[in-house]
């Protein structure tokens, strides 16, 4: 297996991480995951521009321009074959003796990418998941795709314990994303999901459902939706890089509309596809 650590590609056996390395020691960092379809990668230009984007919200400099990163992005894939897998991008502040604060200037941040198939989760995409509602108890700056996922992190395994896919994440009465996810609501054909305001991740595939939505006619609303609204929706459904648009059949133990994936779901799962082939 070849692996990207600090401008170089090696075999995964050489690569090492450093004991004092910040986002080993404080997830002083950013992240990133592409997808690829058939040895491509798909909206890789959102993701890097994403990537840079959370870099400069916690004033961290990425030591590598856009379009090199890409490139040996790219290579990455070619060196291990990948055909439907994942890029995982990472960026920490580097390797400083343990101090709070932000080290010297001349200490440059560490970026490392590795690749894996990762198969698209097609029986799931056909039969629906179930989800549970959890507290977002998680900072206010979820529109940086940080390292510290800790909040994710004990919200999923919450719910997977459970048998759940997913958790989704409400502050208060508003129904923030899911715990790895964006989550969207159906009513009366009407597809509603959170602003992207700093309380969700502004997910890349939420973008292209909305972009989507806009030429399949299906009206589309950035517009925060309450727990009774999302339990009296006609149709739920979450969205990531590595879910594709997944249908959502029961929210803990209540039905989502029949218990079947809807129809306007499957109308956007569709035409997830066509942009992808
Ligand atoms: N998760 N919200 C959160 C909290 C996420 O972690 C993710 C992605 C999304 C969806 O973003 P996108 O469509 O750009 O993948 C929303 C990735 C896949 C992960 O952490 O593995």
């Amino acid at each position: 297996e070849t692996v990207f650590v600090n401008g170089e590609l090696m075999d995964r056996k050489e690569a090492k991480v450093d004991i004092e390395d910040r986002g080993y020691q404080f997830g002083d960092g950013i992240y990133e995951v592409v997808r690829v379809y058939g040895g491509k990668t798909f909206t890789m230009k959102e993701h890097m521009e994403r990537f840079y984007q959370s870099a400069e919200k916690i004033k961290l400099h990425i030591p590598h321009e856009m379009d090199e990163l890409t490139g040996l992005i790219n290579r990455l894939i070619e060196a291990n074959s990948i055909h439907d897998g994942i890029v995982y991008l990472q960026a920490t502040r580097g390797v400083a003796s343990r101090q709070h604060h932000f080290p010297a200037s001349d200490v440059k941040g560490s970026v490392v990418a590795y690749t894996k198939e990762v198969p698209v989760p097609q029986s799931q995409m056909d039969q629906g998941v179930t989800v549970k509602l959890i507290e977002d108890v998680r900072w206010l700056r979820c529109d940086i795709k940080s390292l510290n996922l800790l909040g994710n992190l004990l919200a999923k395994e919450e719910a997977a314990s459970e048998g759940h896919f997913e958790a989704i994440l409400h502050r208060g009465d508003l129904v923030t994303e899911g715990s790895s996810s964006n989550a969207f609501m159906v009513k009366d054909g009407v597809v509603r999901t959170h602003p992207a305001t700093n309380l969700i991740l502004n997910g890349i595939t939420r973008r292209v459902i909305r972009d989507v939505a806009g030429s399949e006619g299906i009206p589309f609303q950035e517009d925060a939706f309450t727990l009774d609204e999302l339990l009296s929706a006609d149709e739920v459904f979450i969205a990531s890089t590595t879910s594709e648009v997944m249908p959502v059949v029961k929210i803990g133990e209540r039905l989502v509309g029949e218990g079947h994936p809807g129809a306007v779901t499957r109308k956007l799962q569709g035409a997830f596809r066509k942009r992808i082939e």
